[in-house]
């Protein structure tokens, strides 16, 4: 079995973080996201893998590389635009042959990994399996209607009016027989090959849609909200170490990760959170679900619950809450009077102010 991983796309739900770089490379609780889906294949004992790639081909290469890390295999497949799911499918014939396949979209989260789905799918005699979630919010998604066997009799993508509550979640498997789907379809309304479609073809063929509901946990990174959610999950689970330098003066409670390199001095750092590498924690607080990344000052500042990208400061800031903030951001104090908010912020940025 191959696979086949997502990596292109163009992110617009996560601007302005995806203007100057991948979103399938923001870290979450200091590792990119699309590193947790590369070793869950890995872990699921697949090594040959096709990564689609579009406009940040060159970042994601460079953090991936040829995959020995991961003990895999991986071969770029350049998407020269993001014109769907099925659209990476098509691509890829040339890499997929006529092996079986997971698809696995670059920005989505597995908990608990994809192993036992791949065995499955292994020994099974159908011609596709999608992975099922429950939601609260059917609206949002790609929706499945099955059988009380777990057969998938219909798929609709993003329903006003959803009949089930199961969504499709961002993994799939797939024998040979999806080549033919995909160059079967047409675009939909939004201009894109969609994979639901592709399947819809499949089913409507008489071919065997299967489908596995999975307890565990799920997310779409797509957005920010979700980002963070996953950042929490994953920190909490952290494994805590300190194995930088924490001064007497400060206090560091619950699951909390200070790497080699990084420094906290009279501060108080509440878990589960990770202050990354060469990073420098000053006369601060830093709360619970916060993951601090390499090279970045926090200095006279209060933030929880939130990502701070590489080489990021913030100076005399109190509380930041519930934010996702870029590389090499710096937010400070406006010198005053009078009491000014200065923005210089990236396009599609967003900004919350309490004042
Ligand atoms: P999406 O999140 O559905 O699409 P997107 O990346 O264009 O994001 P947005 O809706 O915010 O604009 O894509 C799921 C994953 O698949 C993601 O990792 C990007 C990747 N992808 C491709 O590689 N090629 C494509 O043509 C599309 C649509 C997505």
């Amino acid at each position: 079995m191959k696979a086949l991983v997502l990596a292109g796309g163009s992110g617009t739900r996560l601007r302005p973080i995806t203007h100057t770089s991948s979103k399938q490379l923001v870290p979450v609780a200091n590792k990119p996201i699309l590193f947790y889906g590369l070793e869950s294949i890995a872990a699921a004992g697949i090594t040959d893998v096709g990564v689609i790639v579009g406009s940040t081909a060159a970042e994601i290469e460079a953090a991936v590389g040829d995959g020995a890390a991961f003990g895999l295999n991986v071969t770029y497949i350049p998407q020269s635009e993001p014109l769907g799911l099925a659209h990476a499918v098509l691509i890829a014939e040339p890499f997929l042959g006529d092996d079986d396949f997971v698809m696995y979209l670059g920005d989505n989260f597995v908990l608990d990994g994809i192993t036992d789905v791949v065995e499955e799918f292994r020994e099974a005699p159908h011609a596709a399996q999608v992975l099922l979630t429950r939601v609260k919010n059917p609206t949002a998604f790609g929706v499945a209607i099955t059988d009380d066997k777990g057969n998938v009799l219909e798929l609709e993508e993003k329903p006003a009016a959803p009949r089930g509550d199961l969504a499709v979640a961002g993994v799939y498997f797939f024998k040979a027989a999806v080549h033919e789907a995909v160059r079967a379809i047409r675009p939909s309304a939004r201009g894109e090959l969609e994979i639901t479609d592709a399947l819809q073809w499949m089913i409507d063929q008489g071919m065997a849609v299967c489908s596995t509901v999975i307890t565990g946990y799920w997310k779409d990174t797509g957005n920010v909200t979700d980002m963070l959610e996953v950042n929490r999950t994953l920190l909490e689970r952290l494994q805590p170490s300190v194995d930088g330098y924490v001064d007497d003066e400060s206090e560091i409670i619950g699951r909390v990760r200070v790497e080699a390199g990084a420094e906290v001095r009279r501060s108080r750092i509440v878990g589960p959170a990770i202050i990354g590498a060469g990073s420098v924690v000053s006369d601060s607080y830093v709360g619970p679900s916060t993951s601090v990344a390499e090279d970045c000052r926090i200095t006279h500042s209060e933030i929880e619950y939130s990502i701070v990208l590489r080489e990021s400061s913030f100076d005399h800031i109190r509380r930041v809450a519930a934010s996702l903030v870029g590389r090499n951001v710096r937010v400070t104090l406006a010198p005053g009077p009078p009491a000014t908010h200065r923005l210089v912020i990236g396009d599609h940025g967003h900004v919350e102010l309490s004042s």
